[in-house]
């Protein structure tokens, strides 16, 4: 998931619902001299995720808040890139919550989005529905220039990538293309 985020060194990055943090590593390992945030609604997932990022966070290269999806802090300058890994479907409104995320990156910036089914039974089907899923919540936010992926995992994890085409997510919305 990372790798298909194209993170770059000097890339600001937000994760949310980083869980156990194990992306959040590796986006630090690339943003070098960029910056990674992330931010879960569990305090528990906040401390292992500190406790496995405790070097990057001593560093000042990484900072991880409890916070909710619904109610991200203010975080500074505008994101490059955002990550959101088996999380959206936690979300309340997950749309709206899609649109706040917009509102923090900058035009052009990518999100990646990823599902890995796990209800039982979960199969390729399971994952191709969960991958329209999360195209449709991308286009109601407004992201273009999508592109799906299928990491062969079992079962398949569905990735959409897509870019923030405008200033402002609330205004006229997104293009696909
Ligand atoms: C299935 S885990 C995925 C963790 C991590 N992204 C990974 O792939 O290993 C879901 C994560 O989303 C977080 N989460 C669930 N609902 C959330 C919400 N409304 N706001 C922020 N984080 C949330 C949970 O605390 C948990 O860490």
């Amino acid at each position: 998931m990372v790798s298909l985020l194209d993170v770059r060194p000097a890339d600001r990055v937000l994760e949310v619902g980083f869980g156990p943090g194990l992306a959040i590593t590796e986006l630090a390992r690339l943003a070098t001299r960029g910056h990674v945030h992330g931010s879960d609604h569990s305090e528990v997932m906040v401390r292992r995720a500190s406790r496995h990022n405790a070097d990057a966070i001593r560093a000042g290269r990484v900072e991880l808040v409890r916070a909710p999806a619904e109610r991200l802090p203010a975080f500074g300058e505008p994101f490059d890139a955002v990550l959101a890994v088996n999380t959206v479907g936690f979300w309340p409104d997950p749309a709206e919550r899609l649109r706040d995320l917009r509102c923090l990156l900058r035009p052009g910036g990518r999100i990646a989005l990823a599902s890995q089914p796990r209800c039982p039974g979960a199969a390729r089907a399971t994952t191709a529905r969960a991958a329209v899923e999360l195209q449709d919540l991308r286009a109601e936010a407004g992201f273009a220039g999508f592109r799906t992926e299928t990491l062969p995992l079992d079962p398949p994890v569905a990735c959409v990538v897509a870019v923030n085409p405008a200033l402002d997510p609330r205004g006229q919305g997104g293009q696909d293309g």
